[in-house]
């Protein structure tokens, strides 16, 4: 028989007892959300400035988002790939016109978008550029993150997430982020077939490259036949103040013009915030060219481009338009860069900060292997905000898009307040 949680404790205490320590969550146990908020078990209310690493940038619970997901669930869920159904033609016209390309290939996690688009690009190098058979690589960053497969890490940087789980996929190239003479240089190889990159380094610690960064290595990887392949799944959707962040500082009201600061990816790959967090849905979206190579039983999941994320996405997508989710976020960042860089210039604890939009990563002022950050969060918690370290001393803020700027000063004033109150503990 299921258990019914009605303290905190209770429901920590069975998932450390029967669940995989895969993650190190903050010890707050959340029950219900709403917006920008969310309660735990005790019906204590929080600001989230995580999002679900993004994935709820139109904010929990959206009642477009749900009233499509309800209304879908009660009639038709899942019907596999097997057979046609009537949600999915319609998601892909209006996803592939919403970002301008020819096809969309759509998966569930962020994840298999990622592995989706090695797998599109390798089989694109050998049947339209000829390269020796297995011979195939892709360029990747130092300090990317792209998920958690085998072939994935396999070409992370991340000791902790690479260690013990060889035999390692070949294939793959890692150069330094934000240096277009390591891409230029890297792609030498004539059997290079993609380069893979995030327009900003989310899970690394925001890091945002120089403005010319993502222009420059879509031009050399044109000039090279290369595919430039934008992992979007965390900057995409409105986040970073644009509708995507190879968008650049582009700022159309109404549906993207596609305006001239705009660096068009061979293959884009979204995930998160497509779905609006009510369910897992991704999608890879490429021009003709490039998706045709993918044939019957190639590649494909049970649940990828099933009616419910279809209906679910679509309703997401809206919302983004709807609610100026890109103005909001674009507006809102600076304001809290402001604040922020107003406390860092007050108190010793913040070094610096740094982000697009409100994708923002504050830099705690202690090593790298230091419980700052973690303690901040804490006492963060206990004044009902809800953040996360990223790497080491390095703290996300990211909170849903559809925050008031009366609620992000609230929030900037929370932080303030436990920044400068601070005391670390002596142990
Ligand atoms: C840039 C990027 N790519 C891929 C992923 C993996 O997505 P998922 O956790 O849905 O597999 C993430 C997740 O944080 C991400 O930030």
């Amino acid at each position: 028989m299921s258990v019914t949680i009605t303290k905190s404790q209770e429901a920590i205490a069975l998932e450390d007892k029967h669940g995989a320590h895969n993650y190190h969550p903050l010890p707050v146990v959340l029950s219900r959300g709403e917006g920008v908020f969310v309660w735990d078990v005790e019906g204590k209310r929080y600001f989230d400035f995580l999002s679900a690493y993004s994935a709820v940038n139109q904010g929990h619970c959206h009642p477009k988002i749900i009233g499509a997901l309800k209304d879908q669930a009660d009639q038709l869920t899942l019907t596999s790939r097997a057979f046609y159904n009537d949600v999915l033609g319609p998601f892909e016209a209006y996803v592939t016109d919403y970002f301008g390309f020819d096809r969309v290939l759509p998966m569930n996690t962020g994840a298999e978008g990622v592995e989706t688009a090695i797998k599109i690009c390798r089989k694109w190098g050998y049947e339209r550029k000829n390269i020796p058979e297995n011979q195939a690589k892709i360029i990747v960053c130092e300090n990317n993150f792209h998920g958690r497969t085998t072939t994935i890490i396999s070409f992370s940087s991340d000791d902790n997430a690479r260690d013990n789980f060889g035999p390692y996929a070949p294939g793959f190239i890692r150069i330094p982020y934000n240096d277009v003479q390591a891409l230029e240089n890297a792609l030498e190889d004539d059997n290079v077939v993609g380069f893979l990159v995030e327009p900003i380094q989310g899970e690394a610690g925001v890091y945002v490259p120089n403005d010319n960064y993502i222009q420059a290595c879509a031009e050399l990887c044109r000039s090279r036949n290369v595919l430039f392949i934008a992992d979007e799944i965390q900057t995409g959707i409105a986040r970073t103040g644009s509708l995507l962040r190879i968008c650049g500082d582009c700022t159309c009201e109404n549906k993207c013009e596609r305006q001239a600061t705009y660096t068009r990816p061979d293959i884009l790959i979204l995930g998160k915030a497509i779905s609006g967090g009510a369910y897992p849905v991704s999608a890879v979206l490429a021009d003709d060219h490039i998706m045709n190579v993918i044939r019957p039983g190639q590649h494909g999941s049970t649940f990828g481009g099933n009616p419910l994320g279809c209906k679910v996405a679509l309703a997401a997508l809206e919302v983004v338009y709807d609610e100026k989710l890109m103005q909001n976020a674009r507006k809102l960042g600076v304001i809290f860069r402001e604040r922020m860089n107003t406390l860092s210039a007050n108190s010793d604890l913040v070094k610096l900060v740094r982000g697009k939009g409100l994708l923002n990563a504050v830099v705690i002022n202690d090593s790298e292997e230091s419980s700052t950050a973690w303690e901040i969060c804490m006492k963060l918690k206990e004044n009902g905000l809800l953040a996360k370290p990223t790497h080491g001393n390095i703290i996300r803020f990211a909170p849903p898009l559809v925050m008031t700027e009366d609620q992000l000063h609230e929030c900037c004033d929370i932080i303030e307040k436990t920044i400068l109150n601070f005391t670390k503990s002596t142990d």
